[in-house]
């Protein structure tokens, strides 16, 4: 649920679906507009719609466009003249940066149709020296064999509670890259308390029903230094979950933030990058626990969390 609160009474509460697999979210003057498809459709042309309508509003992240081209533009001389693929290509920006940087051949993978359809149509419409080296390929990345030696692969797989989009794809692929960019990421958790959160419907019974729930975007602002990793993910090494210890931490509320790393490094994270928000819940215990396995088709990864008591 996202509650915008305008002054001390008139309070907006709509149940916008803030997960990018469910739903596209706008940002319009500081409130957040849900884009829901209203009208019956098939199945699959849902599932396709709702996927369009997702991704398409990670593109008002102008702060992870910018983080994704600084890092594409520091691994210049890997990239220039060698074979490159964007997993996931969505409208395929990136795999046109790497055509830009002189990427010898790009291969633009999108298993989306109609996303692949648009990506396609933005290719051509490029200067031919540089849509003549991008290929796009319509296919589930895990499904693609490349022709050649792939040297840089591209991605950005990453979900609010960073295995639960497609991370799981790169640790299943029919082709070993030279580099993935970005190689790594993690999730991290900070213990507050939710007195500063409390109003007049926040209030700590409800607060309490969060036990066992993860929402994201509960809150707006940001929840301080998010110090502990509890899950960290590496191209090649997979998901491990993290040994933390909250006991010596003070406070009610759980707050968890993702953090994209390439070599170590900060790529971007949840809260500057408005395309991740922050997930919350009450804090009822001092571990935490996730498990993730395949969710419905085209689905991404189902997350399954507990506290250990
Ligand atoms: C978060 S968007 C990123 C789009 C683009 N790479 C970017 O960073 O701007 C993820 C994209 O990956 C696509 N995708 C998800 N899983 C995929 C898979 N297994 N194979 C190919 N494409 C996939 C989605 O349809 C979506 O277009």
């Amino acid at each position: 649920m996202d509650r915008r609160v305008r002054d001390d009474d008139e309070v907006i509460v709509s149940p916008t679906k803030l997960f990018r697999s469910e739903a596209g979210t706008l940002l319009v003057s500081g409130f957040i507009f849900s884009m829901d498809i209203l009208n019956h459709l098939s199945a699959r042309r849902f599932r396709e719609l709702d996927d369009l309508l997702a991704f398409v509003s990670i593109y008002d992240d102008t702060r992870r466009t910018s983080a994704y081209r600084s890092m594409l533009r520091e691994c210049a001389d890997t990239i220039r003249g060698g074979i490159c693929v964007e997993g996931g290509c969505g409208l395929g920006l990136f795999a046109a940066d790497m055509a830009r940087l002189g990427a010898q051949k790009v291969y633009a993978v999108e298993q989306n149709p109609i996303l692949a359809s648009l990506a396609r149509a933005r290719f051509d419409r490029l200067p031919k020296n540089i849509s003549s080296r991008i290929e796009l390929v319509e296919l589930p990345l895990q499904r693609f064999r490349p022709p050649v030696h792939v040297n840089v692969l591209v991605h950005e797989f990453y979900g609010q509670l960073l295995y639960d989009e497609d991370l799981r794809v790169l640790d299943h692929l029919k082709f070993r890259p030279d580099h993935v960019l970005p190689d790594g990421g993690e999730l991290r958790a900070g213990v507050l308390s939710s007195h500063v959160y409390q109003d007049k419907i926040v209030t700590p019974e409800a607060i309490g029903k969060l036990d066992g729930v993860l929402v994201s975007g509960l809150f707006e602002g940001e929840p301080g230094d998010l110090r502990k990793p509890v899950l960290r993910w590496k191209f090649g090494r997979g998901l491990s979950e993290v040994k933390h210890d909250f006991r010596r931490e003070k406070g009610d509320l759980v707050c968890l933030g993702l953090v994209v790393t390439n070599k170590g490094k900060q790529v971007c994270r949840a809260g500057q990058s408005s395309n991740w928000s922050y997930v919350w819940t009450k804090r009822a215990g001092n571990e935490m626990g996730f498990r993730f396995r395949k969710g419905e088709p085209g689905m991404g990864m189902e997350c399954r969390f507990v506290w250990k008591r």
